[in-house]
């Protein structure tokens, strides 16, 4: 592993309008010093934008002393645009978050995940590759590397399709996507391999397992549920329940993310007298599955506390048991070790705290609608 030091570096951040790139850029704000953070997102309309906007305005008016911040509304998508922000800026470290997410919207539309997760991917990778040219980086150590150092990018634990054995380790097939989305990700480990080899580009993924938290995303079930609930609508509950998720709270996924920004797997020689890839993939889980159900009733409970549903609101008449989607799958469980073997982080927050600052952000965010 080799270290890389954040502090008065320039650093690249993919997807900031996102929820996991707002709470990644606020985490660099709170503990990183001198560094420039340059966050690019398209602000697409997949959900409300009004989140995005939230969140760009949380981070413009929180930017700390010592820390140089740009906003740079552009796709991922567009070569020359990325391009252009790798020549005006040359980033250090690259974190690509940017990418068209959900399992379901693969189905009725797909090019967007050719667009962002394809095309976007690998024109981040094409700009890594292109921010060495002219340098010979093998004797430098990796501080005084010109171009990029690092690139850490998001994939996901869909990749495991309907992997039966559990937990979900990195050293598991993972041939069998169940969804574009999935496949895509598998692709992005695929794409990064290849340029870590090819050009000694020092890459790490990491397979989130659902994600979860304050300002988080409303098309995933949480957020979704609460939604409908607080409109009195029914919630569709899938596969009749029978479902496990691996859940990980924003913040757990946050310091996972900027332990391995910190460090890159090694750069050293193969047997072929070619770049031995440095190249990693990590799980970043909770590591304990919940049933479905049990989530739909720590969620109810949470609701609940915090004011948002009556105590005596009758959840079995919002409650509707149906059928597995296409492109989902029954279970996730995280293994977790390598991510602390070499990193020392093991995500920390249960699922009942992570709801209730769910629950709690959720009350006062919409309290003024
Ligand atoms: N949240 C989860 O549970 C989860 C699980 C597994 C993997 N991931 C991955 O983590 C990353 C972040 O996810 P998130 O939950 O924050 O999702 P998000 O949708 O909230 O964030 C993604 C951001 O990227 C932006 N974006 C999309 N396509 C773009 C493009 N072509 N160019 C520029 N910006 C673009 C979107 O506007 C959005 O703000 C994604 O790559 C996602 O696939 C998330």
């Amino acid at each position: 592993m080799e270290r890389i030091v954040l502090d008065n570096k320039t650093i690249f951040i993919t997807g900031v309008a996102g929820f996991i790139g707002f709470n990644l850029v606020k985490r660099l704000f709170k503990d990183v010093k001198g560094a420039t953070v340059i966050g690019i997102d398209n602000l697409n309309d997949y959900y409300d934008v009004a989140l995005k906007e939230y969140r760009l305005t949380e981070l413009n008016t929180t930017v700390p002393d010592g820390i140089a911040w740009k906003f740079l509304k552009g796709d991922i998508a567009d070569k020359q645009f990325v391009d252009g922000v790798f020549e005006e800026y040359s980033p250090k470290v690259v974190v690509n978050l940017a990418a068209q997410v959900g399992v379901r919207y693969s189905i009725t539309n797909p090019d967007a995940y050719i667009m962002s997760n394809m095309i976007g991917f690998y024109n981040i990778l094409e700009a890594c590759r292109h921010s060495r040219d002219g340098f010979d980086n093998e004797r430098l150590p990796i501080d005084n590397y010109r171009g990029v150092e690092h690139l850490v990018y998001a994939s996901s634990s869909s990749v495991y399709g309907g992997n039966k054995k559990v937990p979900f380790s990195t050293d598991d097939r993972v041939d069998n996507p169940v969804s574009l989305y999935a496949a895509t990700k598998k692709s992005n480990e695929l794409f990064a391999h290849c340029y870590s080899k090819l050009y000694d580009i020092p890459t790490t993924g990491l397979r989130f397992f659902t994600v979860y938290g304050p300002v988080g995303r409303p098309d995933m079930a949480y957020f979704d549920f609460t939604n409908k609930l607080m409109k009195g609508e029914t919630i569709q509950i899938f596969n009749y329940g029978n479902c496990r998720r691996d859940f990980t709270y924003v913040d757990d996924i946050v310091e996972g993310v900027y332990r391995v920004m910190q460090g890159a797997p090694e750069r050293k020689k193969g047997e072929d007298g070619l770049p031995s890839p440095p190249y990693a993939v990590y799980n970043i889980g909770g590591g304990q599955p919940e049933s479905l159900l049990d989530f739909v009733q720590i969620l109810q409970e949470e609701l609940v506390c915090a004011g948002l549903l009556p105590i005596d609101f009758d959840f079995e008449a919002h409650k509707q048991l149906v059928p597995m989607q296409p492109g989902d799958v029954p279970t996730t469980y995280a293994d977790t070790t390598a991510l602390e073997r070499d990193f020392g982080f093991t995500p920390k927050i249960t699922l009942r705290e992570g709801l209730r600052h769910f629950a709690q952000w959720y009350k006062q965010f919409y309290s003024h609608e």
